[in-house]
């Protein structure tokens, strides 16, 4: 069967976008182009995340509908990847006989191979964990952008966070080599690229399986002194491993965006401790205080996670307070999933469903409230902002990004387009953007 068209769909985390550009890249190298409408595509891949059990769930849901358009056409090749691919791999071949392939998280640079392969149509899962490391460093990719792209500078994570399923489905930490990374991004920008995203369980624990001292800071450094670079972004840091070192990197690094996802997970010391964290409020507040006299307008955005097996009540009213105190321009909030296999699984005291749906809305109107506040703060300033495009809803209305990751919109002018650098007064804000008019462009 020569397969001329595929659809990609991908669920959870930018670790996956980047990995379906992957996927993308290899079946281009096959010869397909991408097709949006997934009823016409010869092959389909589903790239899955297992972090919540909502999820899941969903992805099943997805997976299960998929049975029709299999026996409409049964050419369709229907490949699951990913980090659900990777924890039910059997439950996924054995439950969906409509499935092809099921492709874990360190198989999915075989993807083209598998497909090559398999003249006959054979099904089959690719999924050893951790005895073969199958990822390639140099693994090609298909962008989603001419201007911004997701680097990886790392797979896996070593941390072992007690309610995470994460270690478990990515393997251990692997740093990719700097000077791979530092290639890819040359070239990425030497094609007209802009913005790169680093991307990393914990980026800051970058460079341990490597030689020659390299930590993240060093990397972040030859990043930003990449010739024609406008913005580097990376995700996500964990506060156990921030040091003073990368905030310096950070405030002397001109083109580094002064953003940080720098995930709390709770206010309440004694959950960090049991979240197996491995840091304090006191620490976090540290982190932030030197993050706000060393950057100016620097933006700190969290996540946090209610409902946690022992959360009392006044335990959350820490987390609201500290949520209030450390004043996040923005923060994901999260119902805590049962992830079986994880040491927090097994905890008893679990917290029913209505009230960790309680705390969740308490935890997302006071998070909302601040938001707000703190875009407000920027109604009557000129911002620096990267043209994403059109806006969904209105063609007219154009979209982009300041450096601290807050969503502009503007009324369009003719010479706006994806990929301009421009200024934009802000005139208002709302929760999660601001609005304002274009003022003159950049280049
Ligand atoms: N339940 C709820 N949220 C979780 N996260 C990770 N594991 C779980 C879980 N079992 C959240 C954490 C992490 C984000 C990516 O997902 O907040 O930072
Ligand atoms: Fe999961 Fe913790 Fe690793 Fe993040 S640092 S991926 S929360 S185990």
């Amino acid at each position: 069967m020569k397969y001329q068209t595929y659809h990609i769909e991908s669920f959870g985390c930018q670790m996956n976008l980047s990995d379906s550009e992957r996927l993308a890249r290899q079946l281009e190298s096959l010869g397909c182009v991408q097709c949006d409408n997934i009823v016409c595509a010869d092959i389909i891949v589903i790239n899955t995340c297992c972090v919540r059990e909502s999820a899941e769930n969903r992805i099943f849901g997805h997976i299960g509908a998929l049975k029709q358009l299999k026996e409409k056409r049964p050419d369709l090749l229907i490949v699951i990847a990913g980090c659900l691919a990777q924890k039910d791999q059997q439950q996924i071949f054995k439950k969906a006989s409509h499935v092809n392939i099921v492709l874990g998280t360190q198989n999915i640079d075989r993807l083209a191979e598998i497909i090559q392969d398999n003249a006959k149509n054979k099904r089959v899962v690719q999924s050893d964990a951790y005895a073969d490391d199958g990822l390639n460093p140099n693994a090609e990719t298909a962008r989603h952008s001419g201007f911004a792209a997701w680097i990886p500078v790392m797979y896996g994570c070593d941390n072992y966070c007690s309610y995470c399923i994460v270690p478990y489905v990515r393997g251990r930490e692997r740093s990719r080599p700097p000077e791979i990374v530092i290639d890819e991004i040359r070239s990425f920008v030497a094609q007209g690229g802009l913005e790169v995203t680093l991307l990393g369980q914990n980026v800051n624990s970058y460079g341990k399986s490597l030689a020659n001292d390299w930590n993240f800071p060093r990397l972040l450094q030859q990043v930003n002194n990449i010739d024609g670079i406008e913005r580097v972004r990376f995700m996500t840091s964990h506060p156990k491993d921030f040091s003073d070192e990368l905030i310096e990197v950070m405030a002397s690094g001109k083109n580094i965006c002064e953003h940080l996802h720098l995930p709390v997970q709770s206010g309440s010391d004694d959950i960090l401790h049991r979240m197996n964290r491995n840091y304090s409020t006191v620490n976090y507040r540290q982190h932030v205080k030197k993050l706000r006299s060393s950057i100016a307008g620097v933006s700190i955005t969290t996540d946090i996670i209610v409902g946690f097996p022992g959360e009392t009540d006044e335990m959350f009213e820490q987390t609201l307070a500290f949520m209030a105190e450390i004043n996040f321009d923005s923060a994901f909030t999260f119902i805590y999933s049962k992830r079986s296999g994880t040491p927090a699984a097994k905890l008893t005291q679990q917290v029913s469903p209505e009230l960790k749906k309680l705390r969740l809305q308490r935890l997302m109107n006071l998070q909302n409230e601040i938001s707000l506040q703190s875009n407000k703060a920027w109604i009557g300033r000129e911002v620096e902002v990267l043209t994403d495009g059109p806006s969904k809803s209105d063609p007219n209305t154009y979209s982009g990004r300041t450096r601290q990751n807050r969503i502009v919109l503007w009324s369009a002018l003719p010479s706006d387009k994806p990929g301009n650098i421009r200024k934009v007064r802000i005139n208002s804000a709302q929760t999660f953007l601001l609005k304002g008019s274009a003022v003159s462009e950049r280049n």
